[in-house]
């Protein structure tokens, strides 16, 4: 399974990175508003300079003119942009025309699992299911990772799954079990994947009895 940090912090970007363990970035409008982006083009540039990996960046038109003259702009900043486009019908032939011209997508905003079986049809990279955003409506969202799973998997399509919308730890591991490709996360959920509080008492006992070994006593 693939760990993307879900952020457009640089700083947050560089933490994950440190780690060893991050593949990838997805940023989103409102990621980028929580921190006060300007030069959006810019700051893709700077997180493409940390991350090798693929690094979503969120097309804000909604007609098809607009979102692919975005998209072109933005897939030239780095061979690692992921250009992000939303699940509606004008995004869907946008990611349709990316596809053939050979620029990466992530079709974000999906909700239903015929929504993602229309995303794979057209090409797209990445189907992102939103789990948290379902869950917090009284709605199964890893249900829908695994409707996505099972049908990509019944026709063979190459679109990789991207579970979104993560709030806690538990949501990885149940879309890790499901098969889904990719978690993209915050920075608090990708440090918590690896807190256990009997890591912590295990190592300070093992820290105080080397103590006492090393005092001779
Ligand atoms: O980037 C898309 C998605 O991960 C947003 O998550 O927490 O705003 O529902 P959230």
């Amino acid at each position: 399974m693939k760990f993307f940090i879900d952020t457009a912090d640089l700083a947050e970007i560089r933490e994950a990175h440190s780690m060893g363990i991050l593949d990838g970035v997805t940023t989103n409008p409102s990621l980028c508003a929580k921190i006060g982006v300007k030069d959006f083009e810019g700051h893709i540039a700077k997180i493409c300079e940390i991350v090798d990996g693929d690094v979503s960046a969120e097309v804000v038109s909604t007609d098809y003119a607009g979102m692919m003259a975005e998209g072109r702009r933005l897939a030239a900043i780095a061979p690692n942009v992921v250009v992000k486009v939303p699940l509606i019908k004008e995004g869907i032939k946008a990611i349709k025309t990316f596809t053939e011209e050979g620029i990466k997508t992530n079709c974000t905003l999906c909700f239903s699992s015929p929504q993602a079986l229309i995303a794979a049809k057209a090409g797209a990279t990445y189907i992102s299911p939103f789990i948290g955003r379902l869950d917090d409506i009284s709605t199964d969202g890893m249900r829908l990772i695994a409707e996505i799973v099972e049908i990509y998997g019944n026709y063979g399509f190459a679109t990789e799954v991207l579970a979104a919308s993560i709030r806690h730890p538990l949501h990885v591991v149940e879309a890790a079990k499901l098969g889904a490709d990719v978690a993209t996360m915050p920075l608090s959920v990708i440090e918590a994947l690896l807190k256990h509080p009997l890591t912590d008492i295990g190592l300070d006992k093992f820290l105080k009895d080397w103590a006492k070994l090393q005092a001779g006593g």
